[in-house]
């Protein structure tokens, strides 16, 4: 098995799925393909060979891959992006891991119930989609994304309208005066930005001004590395509650895990993996 994307020098999967399959004593391996879009389509044609379970599909080749695969569940309709292929007999299926992987870490590791709360989302992109669906299926109320690029904000409430029959979906420009309309009557906060992540120009920045973070909140940060951003020092201050990104990371993992193998992968040994191997590499690379 792998995971396929690019450039791929980051990626934590390897650790911690080879962690669960030796674990089990699963004579498999797992491990980084890096594969840029012009092989991307060989790349996947390879995973057709018997000796390939499947594979996970990372950044940038999520939604690219949708049209090499026989099939596709509904949910990767929905979302237009695969994380998960599994090879049957030579035939290719595609499914998407991430949004049970973000649900599971929010009520289990942030104790959070969605339902008929009120969310705030930073970011439009992949990540913000798949967070929505994901929060549009448990019934919130109401989600508002603010994105640096607005017009990409506006297109996804439009592209999740048909999808979101009881749940409202706006979006609004990244500036100061809707953050703070937007924070007032927030439950839930969540980052879907690359902002605050370890080896970027923007590590040190939070993707929200802090002075306005809802003391009563829940602020999920999708960012595993550092494992603790500068929003997320600034929420914990505040009195905030505070999730980090890699409880997501190692449930989509472990989901996908017992679409390839058939067996539950053992999750105390991934998330220990995952975690030594983020502070193995001083939580900012790995
Ligand atoms: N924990 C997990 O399992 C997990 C899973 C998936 C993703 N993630 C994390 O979620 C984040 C987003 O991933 P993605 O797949 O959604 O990526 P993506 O599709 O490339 O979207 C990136 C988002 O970040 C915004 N952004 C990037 N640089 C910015 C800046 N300097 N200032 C303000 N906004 C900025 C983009 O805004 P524009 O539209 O303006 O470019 C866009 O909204 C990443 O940090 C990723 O590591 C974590």
């Amino acid at each position: 098995m792998s995971v396929i994307g690019y450039p791929l020098k980051r990626s934590l999967s390897p650790v911690f799925q080879q962690a669960a399959l030796d674990h089990l004593k699963l004579d498999i391996r797992y491990e980084a393909l890096p594969t840029s879009a012009d092989r991307l389509s060989e790349a996947i044609q390879g995973l057709r060979a018997p000796e390939w379970l499947g594979a996970n599909v990372t950044i940038p080749h999520k939604e690219a891959v949708l049209p090499l695969l026989d099939e596709v569940d509904d949910l990767c309709r929905r979302l237009g992006a695969v994380n998960t292929i599994v090879n049957r007999e030579g035939k290719l299926y595609g499914h998407n891991t991430d949004v049970a992987g973000f649900l599971r870490a929010l009520r289990e590791d942030g104790g959070f119930d969605p339902a008929g709360g009120r969310v705030l989302v930073a970011g439009a992109g992949g990540a913000a989609r798949a967070i929505a669906v994901a929060l549009i299926d448990a019934g919130v109320a109401s989600i508002t994304f603010i994105n640096r690029t607005f017009s990409r904000a506006s297109r996804l409430v439009k592209e999740l309208g048909s999808q979101a029959v009881d749940t409202e979906l706006s979006a609004l420009p990244d500036v100061f005066v809707s953050w703070r309309a937007a924070t007032i009557s927030c439950r839930l906060l969540i980052n879907c930005t690359s902002v605050g992540m370890a080896g970027t120009k923007e590590e040190k920045d939070s993707p929200v001004p802090i002075e306005l973070i809802p003391p009563g909140a829940l602020v999920f940060d999708l960012i595993y590395r550092p494992t603790k951003t500068p929003l997320m020092a600034a929420a914990e201050k505040c009195g905030a509650g505070v999730l980090g990104g890699l409880p997501m990371l190692v449930y989509q993992g472990a989901a996908s895990f017992r679409l390839w193998t058939g067996s539950d992968a053992p999750l105390e040994v991934m998330l220990k993996a995952a975690r030594t191997g983020l502070s193995a590499s001083g939580g900012r690379e790995g």
